[in-house]
């Protein structure tokens, strides 16, 4: 059924247009009222099936799972925050103990935060802190956060940029983005390459000696940017590459980690072990808390140098550490649920892109997918205004899905999701696929 825009919703729209800073792009007419199962309902009660898991934080079940709700409802009772620049707690300790349980050998050390950009704004001061270099090295099509110094690594959209300048210690390079190369060849592993020599021959060659560089900060899986997938040569080659400069390694998987490819950590999938890793999103099961995560021997931070009122907060913890206590108990059923789903979601953009000549690339990890859409697979220019058209189509008939990059959308459900409800999802998508396309067979 048609979803209906009443004049409630209109109503509230309105009063947030008047009210809020409009920097933030909202852009379906969806009030949220309230999520149960694998759908999310409006205030008028009309029921969307959500491939969004609104942005890679309800990994595990819309609206949270019933541990990670009851958890929270129990810390309510006994306190909800205490300031962790002065005082101690149990619950963040047990947290962090956890989490670095999931982690590889060496890692002992947790910072916690509450948003990705934070995560990431502390690896920035810890790697500079540690190394006592300045520069950082980021990558085109990355995103990682909007403050200033996160946002001085991001380069995925011009808008999120603009004005806010000039930011500094930040050189971007190239992202081995097989479909589009920036280097223009077809072959991933010769991208993979270029990429590589790039940034050893210009960057590091001509433009900043690694004597001067902390850190690279790389997605294994780029989200913003449009959800890009690097061959797995690329990021051992930036492993070695960083290990023969002297330069940490910074693994944001604020989207991509936490199981969404089906491993814990986004970059097993690479077989690489980066020096810190960021983390947000679905780490505080549908509460605010992020984490930077780094090998023990970088722990020793002066004291003073780095904190937050409320980082740590107890309910944040509460959820996230229920959360992860249901990762280890479900570990290899998330690993599998990962796996088939995403399989199956592959399975069926592939097919459309022999039958649609609108779709030019499907591509991801798990549970993880983006599937980019064409003018025409010969010329390969993005269809911007028809990913709008087949975005704003499944809106109107209850399918929740978030566009990336320029002509990209993404295919993120829950891991939890039941099969019929995807396979229900992916005929919505795929009917308003078929008319952006006009029937047109590629
Ligand atoms: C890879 C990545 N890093 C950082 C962030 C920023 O996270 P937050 O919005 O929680 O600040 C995001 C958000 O989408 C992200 O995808």
């Amino acid at each position: 059924m048609p979803v209906n825009i009443t004049d409630k919703v209109k109503n509230v729209i309105k009063r947030d247009k008047r009210i809020m800073f409009t920097s933030t792009r909202e852009h379906y007419p969806f009030v949220v009222d309230h999520g149960s199962g694998d759908f999310v309902y409006d205030i008028e009660g009309n029921r969307f099936l959500d491939f969004s898991s609104f942005i890679s934080v309800y990994s595990f079940g819309v609206n949270a799972n019933n541990e990670i709700r009851s958890a929270i409802k129990k810390q309510i009772d006994k306190m909800m925050h205490a300031a962790f620049l002065d005082y101690y707690a149990e619950l963040p300790v047990r947290f962090a103990e956890n989490l670095v349980s999931m982690m590889p050998r060496g890692f002992g050390r947790v910072f916690f935060s509450n948003s990705g950009t934070e995560a990431n704004e502390d690896a920035i001061k810890l790697a500079r802190l540690f190394t006592k270099k300045s520069y950082m090295i980021g990558f085109y099509n990355g995103f990682h956060g909007r403050s200033l110094g996160s946002l001085g690594l991001t380069a995925s959209s011009i808008k999120q940029r603009e004005h806010l300048g000039p930011f500094s210690n930040v050189v971007h390079a190239l992202y081995p983005y097989p479909y589009r190369c920036p280097f223009g060849t077809d072959d991933p592993e010769e991208c993979s390459k270029m990429c590589i020599s790039h940034i050893e021959r210009n960057i590091l060659g001509k433009e900043f000696s690694a004597k001067e560089v902390a850190a690279i900060f790389v997605e294994p899986i780029q989200g913003e940017g449009g959800y890009v997938v690097p061959p797995v040569s690329f990021m051992k080659e930036l492993r070695r590459l960083a290990d023969d400069n002297g330069i940490l390694l910074v693994s944001d998987e604020i989207q991509s980690g936490y199981m969404r490819t089906g491993k814990f950590l986004a970059m097993e999938n690479f077989g690489v072990t980066a020096d810190i890793y960021t983390l947000a999103k679905a780490l505080g099961g549908g509460l605010p808390a992020a984490a930077t995560i780094a090998k023990s021997e970088f722990g020793d931070t002066p004291a003073g140098s780095h904190a937050g009122t409320f980082g740590g907060n107890l309910l944040a913890m509460a959820a996230g550490n229920a959360s992860l206590n249901y990762v280890k108990r479900n570990r290899r059923k998330l690993e599998g649920m990962a796996k088939t789903k995403g399989r199956y979601v592959m399975k069926r953009l592939n097919k459309m892109k022999e039958d649609y000549e609108i779709v030019g690339d499907v591509r991801g990890i798990g549970m993880m997918i983006g599937v980019e859409l064409v003018k025409s697979k010969k010329t390969k220019a993005p269809a911007v205004d028809e990913r709008s058209a087949i975005l704003d189509a499944c809106f109107q008939n209850g399918l929740l899905l978030l566009p990336a990059g320029v002509s990209t959308i993404r295919i993120i459900p829950p891991l939890t999701i039941e099969q019929s409800h995807l396979e229900s999802g992916m005929d919505v998508l795929e009917e308003q696929v078929r008319i952006a396309a006009k029937g047109k067979k590629g």
